[in-house]
């Protein structure tokens, strides 16, 4: 078996955190953590990588093991890479919505799809049904390797050094971290490095309306990245100081602001962590200072985000919300609202 030190999988973690002026008038410092610029672009190159490299070190993975597991996007995404890069056959279980651009990046990786195309009878989440069908086909496979992302403490292991980074990165002065959830390892991760060394930082969630995480009753959501149809086993209550909501329209209006005031291109759950620092801006203390984690990049997301179509169609917004510019594109109205 190859080393994970090496090559490209030698180049996952150590992100930037760049320092936003653009996107919000406040008394306070505003960092955000470039996930995208992991190779496989999001986040989840970290769980990946900790997950194969511990099913390596206890000898559940060896050169045969057929890797297995339930996946829409980015985590399928970061798999699908390592598992090319070691020569391990990878199965990824996708739904529906996933999109075409995730589907060909799966393919070109060298992954072999595995389509659910109906809701879990019991809960009606498509979610559940993907999961089910991972644990079904990791079942009939006589070596095989189901990730199981959404229970796998090494999910949340893995973003513990995310933690450990910003924390280093700015000297130990951090008061409070925005992050989305839907496995909840990065919250899970980044919660336990705070409490292993003692650290006050506020951890705010960005969560969606419709996503059952924190509670709330399932409901229809457009924007992936943030919230689950299903609460992940790696949940525990306690884990987030603060949960704000972010509609889809207000996930969108976010991006467009980090892409107009930052020329950052970025994904629909770092609008939504954006977002979440703009709806409670008022309760942070002049000169705190705050981090959000930006978990991937907006490329993946040109045919809906920054779709104007696409938005149009289907994301419920309101003339208030949004304004044409001089180029007839859609552009969130608050843009006025910010340093210019
Ligand atoms: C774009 C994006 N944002 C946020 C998250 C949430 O991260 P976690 O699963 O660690 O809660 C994910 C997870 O897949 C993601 O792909």
């Amino acid at each position: 078996m190859r080393r994970l030190e090496d090559g490209i999988l030698a180049c996952i973690g150590n992100t930037p955190l760049v320092r936003l002026t653009g996107v919000i008038e406040a008394g306070f410092q505003l960092y955000a953590k470039l996930e995208g610029d992991n190779p496989g672009g999001s986040l989840k190159d970290r769980p990946a990588l900790e997950i194969i490299r511990q099913g390596i070190k206890n000898g559940r993975i060896n050169q045969n093991t057929v890797v297995v597991e339930a996946t829409s996007g980015n985590m399928g995404i970061g798999l699908a890479q390592i598992c090319r890069y070691l020569g391990l056959r990878f199965i990824c279980v996708i739904d529906p919505k996933t999109t075409l651009s995730n589907q060909r990046l799966l393919k070109v990786y060298g992954a072999q799809i595995e389509m659910v195309t109906k809701p879990d009878t019991s809960s009606g989440d498509l979610l559940q049904a993907r999961i089910n069908r991972a644990r079904e086909i990791a079942g009939t496979i006589q070596d095989s390797f189901w990730v199981n992302q959404y229970a796998n403490s090494y999910n949340a292991q893995a973003h513990q050094r995310t933690m450990n980074e910003i924390v280093d990165a700015l000297d130990g002065q951090l008061h409070y971290l925005f992050c989305p959830a839907s496995s909840c390892g990065t919250l899970k991760g980044c919660s336990d490095y705070l409490r292993k060394h003692g650290l006050p930082t506020k951890i705010c969630v960005a969560d969606s309306p419709g996503s059952v995480i924190f509670g709330g009753k399932r409901g229809q959501r457009l924007i992936p990245g943030h919230g689950a149809g299903v609460r992940p086993a790696l949940y525990r209550q306690g884990l987030a100081h603060r949960c704000v909501q972010i509609t889809d329209m207000e996930a969108v209006i976010g991006c467009r602001l980090i892409l107009a005031k930052e020329a950052l291109l970025v994904g629909g759950s770092s609008g939504a962590a954006l977002m979440a620092v703009r709806k409670i801006a008022d309760e942070i203390p002049p000169g705190a200072t705050c981090a959000m984690i930006f978990p991937d990049r907006g490329e993946r997301y040109l045919d809906t985000i920054f779709s104007d179509e696409w938005v149009k169609e289907n994301v419920r917004c309101s003339p208030a919300d949004f304004r044409h510019n001089d180029d007839s594109e859609i552009v969130p109205r608050q843009v006025s609202h910010c340093n210019s």
